[in-house]
């Protein structure tokens, strides 16, 4: 249970689309005695529109300045979280590292075909051209082992991976 003013540091995840950081995310808050938040969540709340929509009517480059804020925003002022980002966040904002203990949640490409099933890539503007996704994909590997303190295999069950996340970061529990 998360107490009043618990200022514990943030874990942030990421990794690419699918690769489970909602769902890994909600379970880690829960052991960990945290809130759980979702960056794209946070942004679609302050811009009033969904994210497809926001990529519809304002294009990738607006949307990326939104993520920019967010994560400034979570420097600055959020604590006691696990903070779940978006897909791209891990490539346009250095140093996640000022908001919290950087976790990647590593899954092969294959894997994160396999996963996202065609309800799931309706809602991810950029896997609708299959192509272009996968170079997205090699394009982030690299910048996703850059920023993380821990890699973990993502493609186990949520509940395994969360109990690797705790057991290698001493401060989480
Ligand atoms: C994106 C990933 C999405 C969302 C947006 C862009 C990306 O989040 O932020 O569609 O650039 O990889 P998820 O990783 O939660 O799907």
């Amino acid at each position: 249970m998360a107490t009043d003013c618990d200022c514990a540091e943030n874990i942030v995840l990421i990794g690419f689309m699918g690769a489970g950081k909602s769902t890994v995310g909600r379970l880690l808050a829960q052991k960990s005695g945290r809130y759980f938040l979702d960056a794209d969540a946070l942004i679609e709340s302050e811009a009033g529109r969904r994210i497809d929509e926001i990529f519809k009517k304002e294009g990738e480059h607006a949307f990326r300045e939104m993520e920019r804020r967010c994560a400034r925003w979570l420097a600055a002022c959020v604590r006691g979280s696990v903070i779940s980002t978006g897909g791209g966040m891990a490539s346009v904002v250095e140093h996640l590292a000022r908001i919290g203990t950087v976790v990647y949640l590593k899954l092969s490409w294959e894997e994160i075909e396999r996963r996202l099933t065609p309800q799931e890539r309706r809602k991810r503007p950029l896997f609708s051209d299959l192509k272009e996704a996968k170079r997205r994909f090699e394009q982030r590997r690299n910048l996703y082992e850059t920023q993380a303190r821990l890699i973990v295999d993502a493609s186990r069950p949520p509940d395994e991976v969360v109990e690797e996340i705790i057991q290698n970061l001493p401060t989480v529990s």
